[in-house]
Order: C-alpha cells, then structure tokens, then sequence
C-alpha cells in the first residue's frame, strides 16, 4: 500500500494549498465574468444571442470541423446526431460498454437498441477488430445499408467514444463501417483537443459530439456541440435542435417534431471565454500527465498514456490497478485523505435497462472496468492564472465581444 499512499502525496504536492482535490474542476481565470455580464448587459440570456454563434464559429476553427451546432449538453448532442445520421426506432446501433451512460441512453432516445461490443486494450475505445467480427458474422449488406441476419433489424450507425479524451481507432473504425454503409456517430464528449493523426476527434465519422459539462476540460456550465463537414446534416441538426421553427417573421410554424435542445446565450459567454484558454489548459494538463507517467514509472504502477498516433487531452488521467481488492482499498485511502479518485464506470451492459441487450464477447472491456481508476487532473490553478494574464498580445485581458454581444440576431 506503500505504493499507493506515496500516490496520494504525489498528488498532493501538485495540488497544493487544497484541502480537497476534486477529479477535475473547471477554472475561471479568463474572460468568463466579462462575457457572462455582457451577455446581461444585452438582454440576449436566452437561445439567441451572438455568442452562440461566436461558440460555433471557434469550435469550427479548434477542431476543423465545417459545421458545429450548440445545445443544451452532449446527451442531446449525441441524440440529435443519431437523428440526422438516420438512425430510428427499432435500429440497432453499435457502442462500447466501457463509457458513460449517457452514450446509450442517447441510442435509447432515439428508439435505437445499443449493442455493445467489446474495446481495446490500448485506446480503451472501441474495438475495430471487434466491429469488423460482428458485421461480417451476423450481418449482411442489404438495401445501401446493413441488416443484423437474426433479427432483421436495421444497423442503422456506430458511435465509438473516446474514452478520457484518449483516441479511439476511429479511422480504422470508419472503414470497417463504410464497407457496410453503417454511418460512424463520435461521442467525442471528452475529447475536446484531442488528436489522431493530427486530426480532431470528432471530425472522422459522418458526425460527432462535444460535451461541455462541468467536468470538461472546457464548460459553459452544460452545454455540447454536433460536429459534421456535410451542410446538409448540419441543418437539420440545428433545424431539429431549435424546435423544428421555419425562419418566418411574425409567426410561429415549425415543420415536424423538434427539441428545444439549444445552448443558451449565457452558457455559449462562458464557453467561447474558456474555449480561449483551451491550449492552455491542454498544456497544462499534458504536463500533469507527463509527470504521473514519469512518477508511476518509477514507483511500479501502471499509468494510462496516450495510443500511439494520437495526442490526447489526457481529460482524466488514470491508472490500472492489479486487482479489486487493491482498487478498492486506493480508493478508500485516497477519497479519505480529501483525494477524489474513482472507479471507471460500471459497464453499460450491466447496467438494469441495458441488460439484455445483443452484446459481443466484452473480456477487455470487463477487465478494464475492473482495473481503472480515475485520479485528479484538473488543469493546475497557477498555470491556468498566468495564461489568462498574457492573452491578447499587449498583456491585457481580451475584450468582451463588443458589437457581437450587442447587436441582435
Ligand atoms: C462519453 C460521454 N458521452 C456523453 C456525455 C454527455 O454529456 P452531457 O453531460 O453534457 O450531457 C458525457 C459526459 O458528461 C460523456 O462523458
């Protein structure tokens, strides 16, 4: 246990001065109360308002992505892209057990059953060996798409998440799915800065999401984004997320059975201030990944890094524990000396209303279930205090969006 307790006090020494160290806690260092007060000061609180279409604009630049549509929070994010990407009642969709439940609630949403299959030991994402074994065993090309033989039922997409910002395969995953004409869906909730082959997570499949919780590494308090290249899914996806209303003056006229799924104003402020501080959250959270690598390295435990090709966000750091036994008592020790650490969550296919789902053999992803443990990563206060001090070039904090703010859509 000696191991784990010179952990704790590695932890500490880079948390210092907190009597408790949260998992990950966002940090409010930049423009957030500028921006936040002069969406206010505009009367614009609500769904529309210009930083919403600031957010989108930024998130389109941070990621490459052609399009980014704002809602509410990643969960309807990740619906509504199932919506777009085609996906309907009694479809089955592809997904990884080893994620947060909102990645399968999101299918459920949409009237879809999750089937889940196995992950990689590497990415602890989903496993393209895996989804290539279930297309081609129990499935066949049919009408432009793919029919599961057994039930005759649709696959209708493939939503991969990368896991604690780490990359899946996901290009791998795409090809494997092209061949079947099965759309790939990214919950890229906990990706936010994260690279595979230099390209943002989120870009490679059809469509792909961002959450923008609390937790992230970047929050406007909730809120998420639907990413695509295709302008196409890119209306409908606001169009549906934004009640379904046609652009008519003076009347209220809405086309089909929408979701008031939209990001309002007052989050969006606070989402493009923190998503100015992006980079340097990212390096700072690298940095404290590179120095649990290099102290784990040296103590004998086993520390999660980044796949090969890919640069991860490192959004939750964690480590791999041999047994139950000893995760349970890490735990213990760490969350009683004011270290919050936790357990990966419980496999989505355990879980009571996904239990009797159609699944894959799931050996990794049940041993890693058993072996991860999350500990502190939060972007450290004094690396994300002295970035906010030298944006923009003249050593000043930017400047509200005036103007932008200001003037009414
Ligand atoms: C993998 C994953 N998918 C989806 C979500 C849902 O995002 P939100 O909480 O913004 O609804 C989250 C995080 O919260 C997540 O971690």
């Amino acid at each position: 246990m000696s191991t784990y307790v010179s952990l704790c006090e590695f932890i500490r020494s880079h948390f210092l001065g907190r009597d408790r160290i949260g998992l990950h806690e966002p940090q409010f260092y930049g423009n957030e109360r500028a921006y936040v007060i002069d969406a206010i000061d505009s009367t614009f609180v609500s769904s529309v308002g210009n930083y919403v279409t600031r957010f989108e604009e930024m998130l389109c630049q941070i990621t490459g992505a052609k399009y980014a549509v704002a809602t509410v929070n990643g969960t309807t994010a990740l619906h509504a892209a199932l919506l777009v990407a085609g996906v309907q009642p009694g479809d089955m969709v592809l997904t990884q057990p080893l994620s947060f439940v909102a990645t399968a609630n999101a299918v459920a949403h949409a009237g879809a059953e999750p089937v889940f299959l196995d992950v990689e030991e590497d990415t602890l994402g989903l496993d393209p060996g895996a989804v290539a074994e279930f297309l081609l065993t129990a499935c066949k090309k049919a009408d432009g798409g793919c029919r599961h033989v057994a039930t005759g039922r649709r696959v209708a997409a493939c939503v991969p998440m990368h896991t604690f910002g780490h990359p899946c395969r996901v290009d791998a995953l795409t090809d494997v799915c092209a061949g079947f004409g099965v759309p790939v869906v990214e919950d890229a909730a906990e990706a936010l800065g994260s690279l595979r082959q230099g390209r943002h997570c989120g870009t490679f499949g059809l469509l792909g999401t961002l959450s923008f919780n609390g937790n992230k590494i970047v929050t406007s308090g909730g809120g998420g984004a639907v990413l695509t290249d295709d302008p196409e899914l890119a209306r409908r996806a606001k169009h549906l997320t934004t009640t379904a209303k046609l652009p008519l003056p003076y009347r209220f006229v809405h086309d089909s059975v929408g979701y008031n799924y939209r990001m309002p104003n007052l989050n969006a402020a606070l989402a493009c201030a923190q998503l100015e501080q992006l980079e340097s959250f990212l390096a700072s959270k690298r940095a404290l990944a590179g120095e649990y690598a290099t102290f784990c390295a040296k103590v004998g435990l086993r520390f999660v890094s980044e796949p090969a090709d890919t640069q991860s966000n490192y959004w939750l750091n964690a480590i791999r524990l041999p047994d139950i036994a000893t995760r349970e008592a890490f735990l213990e020790t760490s969350n009683d000396c004011g270290i919050q650490t936790r357990r990966a969550w419980d496999l989505l296919s355990s879980l009571p209303m996904f239990a009797h789902n159609p699944r894959g053999p799931l050996e990794v992803a049940t041993k890693l279930a058993a072996e991860l443990v999350n500990i502190p990563s939060s972007p450290r206060i004094q690396d994300a205090v002295h970035i906010a001090r030298r944006t923009p070039e003249n050593g000043q904090r930017s400047r509200p969006l005036a103007g932008d703010a200001s003037s009414r859509s």
